[in-house]
């Protein structure tokens, strides 16, 4: 099969974005602009990956550091598309094809762009067009009489005739290596913006009787660039209307589609539901029956089956057991880890905490470093003691015991198994298995107390 080459043009300044980051880094769902084309050439199984850079250059490429073998091409100067691609034909191996898309384009499925690369691989000029209501500003797909694509005419070079064409070109195209390069060396300026337009190979290819084959694609946004942040929220819906239909068919039920946000990659489990303005990032799994209420936040995270998360619930680095409980109003910070069946209330917040199966922690309490056993009641108001001003120490709690209200646990230190802390204790020694600690102050009784009044005016 003839090889395949991605070039991406990412070299315009992006000056509506009114931004000091590259047009290209900004992110819809979390990810770069430039990131999803680069996916999208990933999917296509691209042999080699070319972007070509301008504006920002060092900020992109430092950005795309994680992109295994991208190549990377300077335009200092922006002369036009086709300069653009110009730049990077000494990157270009000789044969095969060659597909051109656009580093603000994000959302273009790689299923609309194969049969592009399937028509260059058979010797012709593919577009890539879409029917405009509006099609202002962008280059228009000039016919003849029998259909056939003729030319491609910016608007500014347009007549009037020509401007009132519906159909336009989006910019991504593909086309045989070889005769690519003949073209693009070939190409002028001689034309309203004094600009090498990659848009007049098209012409060429008509002239040296390579056929050229449009091909229209049916949802906008996936030829829809981003020149501002009106767009780019755009986009982002788009984006997200397209993340929580595949939810949806992937057996999740979403209260409201419009209100769930996917930055990143989630995975459910069967009869998962989702309550309204739920935002997903980085990689979460989420099991069988999962519930999830409103305005919950869940990054990078594992979620057992059966587990149910109340509203308003932050949840990182975490992986909760099947059953448990969660929130509303809790914060699981990186490596939590609850065993099936814990309960982890309001205004709870865990971080570096293992927590047995079956353990309660129902009201405000802080767990930080913490290994929990089984079945052991944490009350209301404790806080594990785990920073002296200089480093972290851990709280280790036995199987079954019983921590009071209101008690700080001094790290380093270990409650036995069975063991009970009484309520308000601070507790900075070891508590013996099946024993009691009690460090409240002891209680004073003054029958019928004079309070202090205040001096008499006279
Ligand atoms: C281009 C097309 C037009 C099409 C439109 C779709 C040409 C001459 N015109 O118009 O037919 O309808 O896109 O949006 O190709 N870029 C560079 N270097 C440059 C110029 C541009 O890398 O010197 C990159 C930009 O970063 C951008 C893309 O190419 O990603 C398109 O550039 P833009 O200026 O938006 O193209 P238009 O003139 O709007
Ligand atoms: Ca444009």
């Amino acid at each position: 099969m003839q090889q395949l080459s991605v070039v991406i043009l990412a070299a315009g300044k992006g000056k509506r974005m009114v931004s000091d980051l590259p047009k290209v880094l900004h992110a819809v769902g979390g990810k770069p602009l430039l990131g999803h084309v680069l996916a999208t050439a990933s999917c296509l199984e691209a042999a080699t990956r070319i972007v070509v850079y301008g504006h920002g250059g060092e900020a992109v490429k430092t950005a795309c550091a994680g992109e295994a073998g991208v190549l990377w091409v300077e335009q200092a100067e922006q002369l036009g598309t086709g300069h653009a691609v110009a730049q990077a034909l000494p990157l270009l191996a000789e044969t095969g094809v060659v597909l051109v898309l656009y580093g603000d384009v994000p959302l273009t499925r790689a299923e609309t762009l194969r049969p592009l690369v399937e028509a260059a691989r058979h010797g012709r000029l593919a577009l890539l067009t879409v029917e405009l209501t509006d099609p202002d500003g962008y280059g228009r797909i000039v016919r003849d009489e029998s259909g056939q694509v003729r030319r491609i005419v910016e608007e500014k070079d347009a007549t009037p005739a020509e401007r009132g064409l519906r159909e336009v070109n989006t910019g991504i195209l593909a086309a045989p290596a070889a005769k690519l390069r003949g073209w693009v060396v070939g190409l002028g300026n001689d034309n309203a913006q004094g600009e090498y337009y990659l848009t007049d190979i098209v012409a060429l290819a008509v002239r040296d009787d390579v056929p050229v084959e449009p091909f229209t694609v049916v949802d906008p946004a996936e030829a829809q660039g981003v020149n501002d942040r009106r767009q780019l929220a755009e986009l982002e819906r788009c984006y997200q209307r397209r993340r929580a239909e595949a939810l949806m068919c992937g057996g999740a039920t979403l209260l409201d589609p419009a209100r769930v946000d996917v930055r990143g990659t989630v995975t459910t489990g069967r009869d998962v539901v989702i309550d309204a303005n739920v935002v997903f990032e980085g990689t979460v799994c989420l099991g069988d029956r999962v519930r999830i209420g409103p305005f919950c936040l869940l990054r990078d995270t594992v979620i057992g089956d059966d587990v149910e998360i109340l509203s308003h619930c932050r949840i990182e680095g975490a992986e909760v057991g099947a059953g448990a409980q969660i929130g509303p109003f809790a914060r699981l910070r990186p490596e939590t880890q609850l065993a099936a069946g814990v309960h982890i209330g309001n205004f709870v917040e865990t971080k570096k905490t293992r927590i047995g199966p079956g353990s309660k922690v129902n009201h405000l309490t802080y767990l930080g470093d913490a290994e929990i056993g089984t079945r052991v009641n944490v009350g209301a108001g404790t806080i594990t003691c785990n920073y002296d001003g200089a480093n972290k120490h851990k709280t280790l709690i036995g199987d079954d015991a019983f921590i009071g209200s209101n008690s700080s646990l001094v790290a380093p230190v270990r409650i036995g198994q069975g063991a009970t802390v009484g309520a308000g204790s601070s507790v900075s020694r070891d508590v013996p298995d099946g024993g009691l600690c009690l460090t409240r102050a002891p209680r004073k009784d003054v029958l019928h107390w004079q309070r202090p009044v205040k001096p008499k005016k006279s």
